[in-house]
């Protein structure tokens, strides 16, 4: 019905009087296609059929995205907002339902500004994380900030679900570090902290992307770190002890000291075990021999570097040099699933056999696991819309990928099916998720009489907020009650009754 409503003509001519030109693509623009797979990571959302946007606009100023809003209410014409384009469902410029919809893509608007003396900074939402991460480096190598390890997923998606990297048991999430935002709201407002609702606020700042406006960008607080932090990576294969190490990774991890974090990701029958450490090897290897010598740490396996070296270290490859983190080029090659979990009591040693036999099938995914505890469990559950803090002892996500040869049935099915067989090891009443990892099978939303139903969205929005979900639909109901910003899994409107 939304379809019917919407005048595509009104909506172009509305954008035409007030956005440059140049900074609109229409379906027939001779650049349409390559600017909307310009940060497109999943092709399995860039197909013939998939629903493609009426058009998309690349603001450079404020003012624009506020027109294209004030156009859209106008005209009937729903916005999508994609910042770095890394939404595991491809919300950000695809819908699920045929509907005729706007992008506002904000890859432009991607400026930061580093105060290194209060030690904060400005964040425009369509940087890169690793460009912030670059531009805090050229500040200071003693700062730096706690988000996520992939250096061109986006700002504005990242920071709207939480935020977790190497960081996160020293400093938490990023948003535990935002101090303010702007945000152009379903009126067309540009808002700031001091103008916007205390509710709403606390709600962009974890309660998932889209749902309560376009959020601008940022300031958050850089944090302290050391002048160089010692990496390492072991590898265990299940004959190399790998089960019974990772049952006493699973207590020990998220209880270690904060400086501390060490991930593991199983693929086949091997867990690698990835650390950053706040200090140096010598203390690291002292750490380690007294709280976690089944690793076997030694000497060999320690990397010092700076904090800003470690990030593509990590995720590019011991060869790549910093300036790799600018690199926005995605390929595309890559078909890919998720989900997450949560786990609040340690899997038994029996169960982790199981699961490498889950594993060592030949279309199995991968698992990888953060531990939680220190600072992720000093924040009560409502400090944010995040509610996976004290108790957790990690989470896990499960991906499984596949290429353009396969239509990846088999993948996904091991995935879904893995993720059944999961259901009495991790946590449970309910079953949470991150919604950063976004899975549209958890639950999608319905909408009733042009408004998103709050009853459908229980289903998917207590696993990513739990008790939080009720307080995030209030927040809605202020400040989008007619459910302007809506998507496939965006936060319903509840409307206090007056
Ligand atoms: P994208 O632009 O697709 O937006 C995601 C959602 O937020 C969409 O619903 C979109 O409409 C909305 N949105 C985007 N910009 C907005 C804005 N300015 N205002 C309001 N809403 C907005 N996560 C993590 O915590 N740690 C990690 O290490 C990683 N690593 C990682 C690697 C890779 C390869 C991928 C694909 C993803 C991750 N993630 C992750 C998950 C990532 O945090 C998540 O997909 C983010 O939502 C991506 O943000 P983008 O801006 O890139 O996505």
């Amino acid at each position: 019905c939304n379809a019917s409503l919407a005048s595509s003509d009104g909506f172009l001519q509305c954008l035409s009087a007030a956005i440059p030109e140049q900074l609109l693509y229409t379906q027939s623009s001779p650049s349409f296609t390559s600017v909307l797979v310009s940060s497109i990571q999943n092709p399995k959302f860039f197909t013939p059929s998939t629903v493609r946007p009426l058009v998309i606009i690349t603001p450079t100023d404020a003012s624009h995205v506020q027109a294209t809003v004030v156009c859209g209410r106008q005209n009937d014409v729903r916005i999508r907002v994609r910042s770095g384009g890394h939404d595991y469902e491809g919300l950000s410029y695809r819908s699920k339902r045929p509907e005729v919809f706007a992008v506002v893509d904000l890859a432009t608007l991607c400026s930061v500004s580093v105060d290194q003396k209060a030690a904060t900074a400005w964040v425009d939402s369509g940087a890169t994380i690793g460009e912030l991460y670059y531009a805090i480096s050229k500040a200071s190598n003693l700062l730096a900030f706690p988000a996520g390890i992939c250096p061109t997923t986006g700002v504005g998606g990242h920071f709207s679900g939480g935020g977790l990297g190497m960081l996160l048991r020293k400093y938490g999430a990023a948003i535990d570090n935002v101090l303010d935002a702007t945000l152009v709201d379903a009126k067309g407002r540009l808002l700031d902290k001091q103008t916007m609702e205390t509710d709403v606020f606390w709600a962009i700042r974890g309660g998932g992307g889209q749902s309560f406006g376009i959020v601008l960008s940022w300031k958050v607080k850089l944090v302290p770190v050391p002048p160089r932090v010692t990496m390492f990576s072991i590898p265990k294969s299940v004959n190399e002890g790998a089960i019974n190490i990772l049952t006493k990774w699973q207590e020990v991890a998220p209880a270690l000291p904060e400086d501390l974090f060490i991930m593991a990701i199983i693929k086949k029958q091997v867990a690698k075990f990835q650390s950053m450490y706040l200090g140096t090897c010598d203390a690291l290897l002292l750490l380690m021999g007294t709280r976690f010598p089944e690793l076997g740490l030694n000497q060999t396996h320690c990397k010092e570097m700076t904090w800003i070296q470690s990030v593509p270290y990590i995720y590019l490859g011991n060869t790549a040099t910093v300036e790799d983190i600018l690199n926005r080029t995605t390929s595309m090659n890559s078909f890919s699933k998720a989900t997450s979990d949560y786990v609040r009591q340690a899997i038994p040693k029996d169960t982790w056999v199981q699961i490498f036999t889950w594993l060592a099938k030949p279309e199995a995914g991968i698992m990888i696991m953060d531990p939680y505890g220190g600072k992720m469990s000093s924040f009560p559950e409502s400090a944010t819309p995040f509610p996976h803090r004290a108790g957790v002892l990690y989470n896990i996500q499960y991906m499984n990928f596949w290429s353009a040869a396969t239509d990846g049935s088999a993948r996904t099915k091991w995935l879904k099916d893995f993720y059944t067989f999961m259901a009495p090891y991790v946590s449970q009443n309910p079953r949470e998720a991150y919604v950063n990892y976004r899975d549209l099978d958890l639950g999608e939303n319905v909408v009733v009489g042009n408004v998103t139903s709050y009853q459908a969205g229980l289903v998917w929005g207590q696993k990513y907020y739990k008790g939080n979900f009720q307080r995030l639909a209030m927040a809605k109901g202020e400040v989008d009650p007619d459910d302007y910003f809506r998507n496939e899994q965006s936060i319903p409107p509840l409307v206090a009754s007056k």
